[in-house]
């Protein structure tokens, strides 16, 4: 028997069970990371939109005094003021005039300098009336950040400020900038916190999700391993493996086809085994009476004439049997290998029937038996004139062979739509239930011993099952112990 040799699968990354971790990694990992950079986002939009908020209140608010003072030209006056509130409001404020030049600085340090923010430019170029912006004050250099994206390390050496400003006018002109610049840093580092946190969680649902992918995958790939293992023992010739169904949906299906499938295959390499077997004994037989009748003739030279004649024609006798039963084979194995073809051809079956009728006339006269026909139809079929006539003729040897003498044998033809029924009956005594099951098959016989009386070997009926299956009929029998038996055979009566 050929072997499967195992399957090996060579790198461990195309197996499912790593695709499934995989998937699981990149589906939690995907989703983790646009719920968290929305969070942070969400949260961050809530808590700048409430300093912006504030610092655009308490600006505001400044304005119209400012404005006045700068009017004024009244810097020193201004400067205090800036001071003043400063320290009320807990931030930096600064007062530009309409080229961008810091007039008044509450923390004293760019009184003269020029402020190149967007946001103070913003107001002096583009007109706008008030502006807000978010800038890192990076060991190096200021830069704008109007957004923290999601995982930036937190640096505690940069200093986060919001810079709000407003125009400051007078009859709608605009005269200068107050610029307010208050210290985000510990909303800041909330929101580093809040991502923190978020990558911790983040770690903890990763790990989650590995343990719950090797569960998950284990549970799928180990009824696929069990049934890799059971097909690889099949390979290896042991054909009773059968793999539990469990679980529901494909998997199931796959294990259940895979247990019909080896039932069918034992059950055929079972029958196949009897085949042999049972082939083996009824050719033996033959045989080894040949062999005691020709050993008798060798040893026994002074034998009686009539003696030896009589045991030549018993090994004739049993050379014929050989001959029908290996020709029974030869039939049946070629129609196994669906070698056998139907020569088609167009015939009356009702003409076949009373040949077969002439041919077994002697025999049943023999027996005292009669032959009853009752055809009522003459089926013109197109079909094998040959195989049919050994259908018709297998039957009706039964029937005579296994009735009684004095027995009466019917036979039936009629037609149905565009079938041919013929049925074979006899008054003989009949198949036992339980045998009835099993006389199709190959080498069955009801009366093992009467069998071999009467010369069958069990292949008569086989023969005609799968030569009317070829045609695409059916075949049934019906009968009762005691009562006779009937065998009815339905075959289309054109087919293409
Ligand atoms: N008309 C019948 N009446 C009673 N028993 C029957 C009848 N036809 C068949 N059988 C039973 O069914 C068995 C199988 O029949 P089958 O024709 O296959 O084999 P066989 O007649 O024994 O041998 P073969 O036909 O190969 O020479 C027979 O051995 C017999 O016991
Ligand atoms: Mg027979």
């Amino acid at each position: 028997m050929a072997t499967i040799s195992p399957i090996r699968i060579n790198n461990p990354f195309t197996s499912i069970r790593w695709k499934i971790l995989l998937a699981f990694l990149l589906i939690v990992g995907v989703s983790y990371y646009a719920v968290a950079a929305s969070l942070i986002a969400l949260v961050g939009d809530y808590l700048f939109s409430d300093r912006m908020r504030q610092d655009r209140i308490n600006t505001d608010r400044m304005t119209v005094e400012v404005e006045q003072l700068l009017l004024s030209a009244q810097i020193p006056a201004l400067q205090a003021h800036l001071e003043d509130a400063s320290r009320e409001l807990g931030g930096r404020l600064m007062v530009l005039d309409s080229s961008g030049k810091v007039q008044a600085d509450s923390y004293s340090e760019l009184n003269g300098s020029r402020m190149e923010l967007p946001e103070v430019a913003s107001i002096l170029l583009d007109g706008k009336t008030a502006d807000y912006g978010v800038h890192k004050l990076a060991p190096t250099a200021s830069q704008q950040a109007p957004f923290l994206s999601f995982l930036q390390p937190y640096d505690p050496n940069v200093q986060w400020v919001g810079y709000c400003t407003s125009a400051l006018t007078k009859s709608g002109q605009i005269i200068g900038v107050l610029l307010f610049s208050s210290p985000l840093q510990d909303m800041m580092q909330r929101l580093f916190t809040l991502q923190d946190q978020m990558i911790f969680y983040f770690l903890i649902a990763a790990a989650a999700s590995i343990v719950i992918a090797l569960i998950f995958s284990s549970v799928i790939t180990r009824p696929i391993a069990s049934l890799t293992r059971s097909i690889q023992r099949m390979g290896r010739g042991d054909l009773s493996v059968r793999v539990p169904v469990k679980g529901s949906g494909e998997l199931r299906r796959l294990a259940t086809t895979f247990n019909a499938m080896s039932e069918k295959l034992e059950l055929l390499d079972k029958s196949r085994n009897q085949f042999v077997s049972n082939a083996s004994h009824e050719l033996k037989t033959p045989l080894a009476t040949m062999k005691i009748l020709l050993e008798s003739i060798i040893y026994q030279p002074d034998m009686d004439n009539d003696l030896r004649t009589e045991f030549l024609t018993d090994v004739n006798k049993e050379i014929d049997r050989l001959n029908l039963i290996i020709s029974d084979l030869l039939t049946l194995v070629s129609m196994d290998a669906k070698t056998m073809r139907l020569n088609r051809e167009t015939f009356s079956l009702a003409q076949v029937i009373t040949e077969n009728a002439h041919r077994l006339a002697p025999v049943a006269e023999q027996r005292n038996q009669e032959i009853k026909l009752q055809i009522s139809d003459n089926c013109e079929m197109y079909a094998d004139r040959a195989k049919l006539t050994q259908v018709v003729y297998n039957l009706m040897d039964n029937a005579i062979k296994y009735t009684q003498e004095g027995g009466t044998i019917r036979l039936r033809l009629i037609r149905s739509g565009r079938d041919a029924i013929l049925s074979v009956a006899d008054n003989g005594p009949g198949i036992p239930k339980a045998d009835q099951a099993h006389i199709f098959d190959r080498f069955y016989r009801v009366d093992k011993a009467r069998g071999r009386d009467t010369g069958g070997t069990g292949l008569g009926l086989s023969i005609v099952h799968q030569m009317v299956l070829m045609h695409g009929g059916s075949v049934t029998v019906d009968s009762e112990e005691g009562h006779g038996t009937v065998f009815t055979v339905e075959l289309p009566i054109h087919q293409g």
